[in-house]
């Protein structure tokens, strides 16, 4: 056993350049092995990066250790680093001592060399992140919320911890999971998994102008499509004295710019994406943000749906609602890049989105912004947010709310309102238009899903 000191070199350090020679320790899984007469080696992964490591054994380490040395199997390998002879790495460790800490029994294993379906992986999901897809999209989803942090960090926004257990219907929707315990009900009230954590944000712009949460929200919308997640991970910025305007341009410059950092701080993984899961994504994807955002109004976008010839499944034109598919038709192939649809009709947006001046075609509209990107659509949702309490209240009572229940959202609209706004980017949308992963269940850890939540 070693001593307490130098637990491990990651895979990741040595590979960007240990001294030839030097004394190593890497700890890892062994993806692959090989052993002959002539050469045995074992390639260990350890998750610092999409690379392995190349372990080279000598004929009586090969010997004694080779039906030890399985895919799975976990090691701790001290040796030296050394120029590799071989053609495919520059270095390798010549193994000195082995030590096998953790037996896995290869025929027994259930992940194996050979491809799995993605779908079959998800019934494996304490598994699955050992797999080489797993391990890019997680090492992915760490750097993007790394970046989230940092763009507003470093513009002077403050992180608030909005809480999860909640009594008010942050979109107002009625799409939420019930905190069942206690009777009478621990909380003095009915209680739930939060939404969105917009309104209580809000308050909290109210008082530092800049900030953003970031954390987890729930939906008990029993939707089965590869977008939907039961939970899933919001960043909602909300910043004060700003209009729609800001909104949208902050909301550009952070996709943007988390966007290009992750590429660049991940580029193993996006060649992973871009080889094995979505042919030319990287390419598109850094050339989506390398250019302006583009910007329609609703009813401009209807417009140009009515103008195509199409066989929509769903309808289109005034008093129609966008639906995926024309989402996609518009981020994709109409303007071929991502586009913020502003101004929707009052009546198919959330109570607390600001009513806009003047009608458009007769209709009522609100300061509310989708961000649609193509094969994905909407990934962000945002708005000003209403800011005057007379307007608000009848825009609670038109969505069939109780203006008593928001009695605090309402206050900040009597002790010194400011015009603000925000908006919420699904991490998982992000993360799917990315890298090119097809499906929810994928890009989250554990994902739950109508019917789903072992793990
Ligand atoms: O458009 P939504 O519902 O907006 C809000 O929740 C606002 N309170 C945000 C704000 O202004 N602060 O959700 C925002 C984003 C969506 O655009 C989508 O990316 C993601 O959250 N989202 C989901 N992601 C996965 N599964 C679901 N069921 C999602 N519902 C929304
Ligand atoms: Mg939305």
């Amino acid at each position: 056993m070693r001593a307490g000191t130098d637990r491990r070199t990651p895979i990741r350090t040595l590979l960007a350049g240990a001294a030839d020679g030097a004394p190593v320790r890497v700890t890892g899984w062994v993806k692959t092995s090989r052993f002959s007469k002539n050469v045995s080696f074992v390639h260990l992964f350890d998750g610092s990066t999409p690379q392995t490591v190349q372990v080279i054994l000598d004929v009586d380490q090969a010997e004694a250790f080779k039906t030890r040395l399985g895919i799975g199997a976990a090691v701790a390998i001290t040796g030296t680093w050394k120029a590799s002879p071989g053609g495919h790495q520059a270095f390798e460790v010549a193994a000195g001592a082995i030590e096998i800490v953790g037996d896995c029994d290869p025929s027994d294993y259930p992940i194996q060399r050979k491809a799995t379906s993605l779908e079959h992986l998800r019934t494996l999901a304490h598994l699955r992140p050992r797999t080489n897809t797993f391990q890019s999209v997680f090492r992915v989803r760490n750097a993007a919320s790394w970046h989230i942090h940092r763009f507003f960090q470093e513009r002077g926004f403050m992180w608030v911890h909005t809480p999860i257990i909640t009594a008010s219907d942050a979109e107002g929707a009625g799409e939420m999971f019930e905190i069942v315990a206690g009777d009478p009900p621990f909380f003095g009230k009915r209680t739930f998994l939060t939404v969105s954590g917009q309104l209580a944000v809000e308050n909290f712009a109210q008082a530092f102008t800049d900030v953003y949460t970031f954390g987890p929200t729930f939906r008990a919308e029993n939707s089965h499509t590869p977008r939907h997640a039961a939970e899933f991970w919001m960043i909602e910025p909300e910043i004060a004295f700003a209009n729609l305007d800001d909104v949208i341009a902050l909301a550009e410059a952070f996709v943007k710019e988390v966007t290009l950092a992750t590429i660049a701080d991940c580029e193993g993984d996006f060649d992973f994406f871009d080889q094995r899961i979505e042919p030319g994504v990287k390419a598109a994807v850094i050339g989506a943000v390398e250019q302006p955002f583009h910007r329609v109004t609703w009813h401009e976008a209807q417009k140009i749906l009515v103008g195509v010839q199409r066989d929509w499944e769903y309808p289109v034109g005034p008093g129609t609602s966008l639906q995926s598919e024309h989402e996609r038709f518009l981020a994709e192939e109409y303007f071929k890049g991502p586009v913020f649809v502003t101004n929707y009709p009052a009546d198919q947006k959330a109570f607390y989105m600001r009513l806009d001046d003047a009608l458009t075609d007769g209709v009522a509209t609100v300061s509310a912004t989708d961000l649609l990107v193509p094969r994905i659509g909407e990934i962000i949702g945002g708005s000003q947010r209403e800011e005057r309490l007379d307007v608000l209240d009848d825009r609670i009572r038109a969505h069939g709310l109780e203006p008593e229940g928001y009695w605090w959202y309402r206050d900040l609209r009597r002790y010194g309102t400011t015009p603000h706004g925000g908006f919420g980017l699904g991490l998982e949308r992000l993360l799917l238009w990315m890298t090119g992963m097809k499906n929810i269940r994928d890009v989250l850890p554990y994902p739950r899903t109508p019917g789903n939540a072992e793990f």
